[in-house]
């Protein structure tokens, strides 16, 4: 390496997580005195942080990628690194197929990016992809936000659902202390943050890994336990968590949700089908049932609380009958929020392989009837607002509005009302909701500064 470089650009491509991750990627590297930069054009390091849960996200990257590279040939000081699932998916074959990469890492290595890249400076092309334990944040991670910051909890997945390429990219489940959740947790409140939300792929999983736990399930160290933990963390007003799996999910954590005046709300359960043959073929490990006993019981002990969750159409094998049942459970559960997508076979899952594959019309036709369907149901959701009084933690601008605030309900839907953002930003705002779409509301505001 010739020259030193100084400014550093990072995309992110992938969930919260994914984002979480490249958070404290951005914090290592501005501890190294490099400056962000939006542009990857300007970045004499591009770091591409990325997602393989769907072909078309890994697609994307590659042609990001191809850019980049391409531009590393007039420029051969540009340092060019690619983070996250793709990476630790392709790893070695990875450098192969982009020749002008310097450096491959797993998400797993995110917090020793100093380390890898002062190897990089050395002249390495660097591969980093193995299993580690991974290291206990020793980094102050660069939030995108100022009010709301992402906390992970658990790392990795156990689960073997047989679609999805998350286990094998994130490797096993490794949960975070208490103490350490708790004191990041307490020095984001010292900083000014208003508002949690406590990451993992299957938080219901927390703590299942700790020392003192138990392997039948009833460990000390639960999702539960840890939100009676640093519940009462000062500063910090709203905690949220995601994302939960039905078949871990527990009716304690209802009521502790129902007790808890800080946890919002607002549940993320992904159900993925309605069907109870294609979920067993998925290996979710429940049913249909079970997933409406969840919602159910949450409705008991909180009636009025957001329910959202993940779908996916066209899974290999599934008739026209069985997407019925995904369609019927839509319209029986009334989503406040569904993330939907088709079916994509990934490398190395073993749905992937079945001959039983849908064609692309069939799915995305499926995947297109559900989508209206779901926009229904949120609109009808969203109705129960009107004229109601929200709390909302105003978070920015509303992109299309200047002249109006962004925020969040305690249910997580976002909401805009006329504001001034330098005087309102991080406040919780008393807010009257005059006007509803299916995925957002407007209002006026009843009571400024809830919270001073
Ligand atoms: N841990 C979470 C979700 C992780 S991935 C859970 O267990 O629910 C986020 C979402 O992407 C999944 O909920 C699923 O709906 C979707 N997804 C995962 N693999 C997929 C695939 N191969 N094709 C289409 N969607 C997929
Ligand atoms: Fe993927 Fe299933 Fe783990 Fe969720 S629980 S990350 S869908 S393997
Ligand atoms: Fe994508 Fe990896 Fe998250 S595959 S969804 S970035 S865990």
């Amino acid at each position: 390496m010739t020259t030193t470089p100084r400014n550093y650009h990072i995309t992110t491509f992938g969930c919260q997580m994914n984002k979480a991750d490249s958070e404290r990627m951005a914090g290592i590297l501005d501890e190294m005195g490099l400056t962000f930069v939006e542009d990857p054009n300007d970045a004499d390091i591009v770091l591409y942080n990325t997602c393989t849960i769907r072909d078309n996200a890994e697609q994307k990257v590659y042609s990001y990628l191809g850019r980049q590279a391409k531009r590393k040939q007039e420029n051969p000081n540009l340092i060019l690194a690619i983070a996250g699932c793709v990476a630790q998916q392709e790893g070695d074959s990875l450098m192969r197929r982009v020749p002008e990469l310097d450096l491959v890492m797993g998400p797993q290595h995110a917090n020793r990016l100093r380390d890898l890249l002062e190897q990089v400076l050395d002249g390495s092309q660097v591969v980093a992809t193995e299993p580690i334990h991974i290291v206990e944040d020793i980094t102050k991670p660069r939030r995108d936000s100022d009010v709301t910051a992402w906390v992970n909890v658990i790392y990795g997945c156990n689960e073997r659902c047989t679609y999805c390429v998350v286990p094998g990219v994130r490797g096993v489940e490794q949960s975070r202390t208490p103490e350490a959740i708790r004191a990041e947790m307490e020095e984001l409140g010292r900083q000014g943050y208003k508002e949690v939300t406590l990451l993992g792929q299957n938080i219901d999983a927390y703590g299942r890994d700790l020392p003192g736990s138990t392997p039948d399930g009833r460990h000390k160290h639960t999702l539960t336990d840890l939100l009676y933990y640093v519940h009462d963390v000062p500063g910090i007003d709203r905690i949220r968590f995601a994302t939960s799996h039905p078949r871990y999910f527990t009716e304690r954590l209802i009521r502790a949700c129902a007790e808890l005046p800080k946890v919002c709300e607002h549940f993320h359960i992904p159900f993925q089908s309605g069907d109870n043959d294609i979920l067993k073929a998925m290996a979710r490990g429940y049913t249909h049932e079970k997933y409406r006993r969840i919602i159910d019981t949450i409705r008991k002990y909180i009636p009025d609380a957001a329910i959202s969750g993940d779908a996916i159409a066209g899974f290999p094998g599934e008739t026209e009958e069985q997407f019925q049942n995904t369609l019927k459970l839509v319209e029986d559960i009334g989503f406040d929020q569904l993330n939907t997508a088709a079916y994509s076979p990934r490398p190395g899952t073993p749905a992937a392989v079945w001959e039983n594959q849908l064609s692309e019309e069939v799915k995305a036709d499926r995947l297109q009837r559900l989508n209206r369907l779901v926009a229904v149901k949120a609109a009808e959701r969203s109705r129960r607002y009107c004229d109601r009084v929200e709390e909302v933690l105003v978070e920015g601008h509303n992109p299309k509005d200047p002249t109006q605030v962004m925020g969040r309900t305690r249910g997580n839907r976002l909401t805009f009302f006329k504001g001034d953002l330098a005087e309102l930003k991080g406040r919780l705002v008393k807010v009257k909701i005059t006007e509803v779409r299916a995925f957002s509301l407007t209002g006026e505001p009843v009571e400024l500064y809830a919270n001073v």
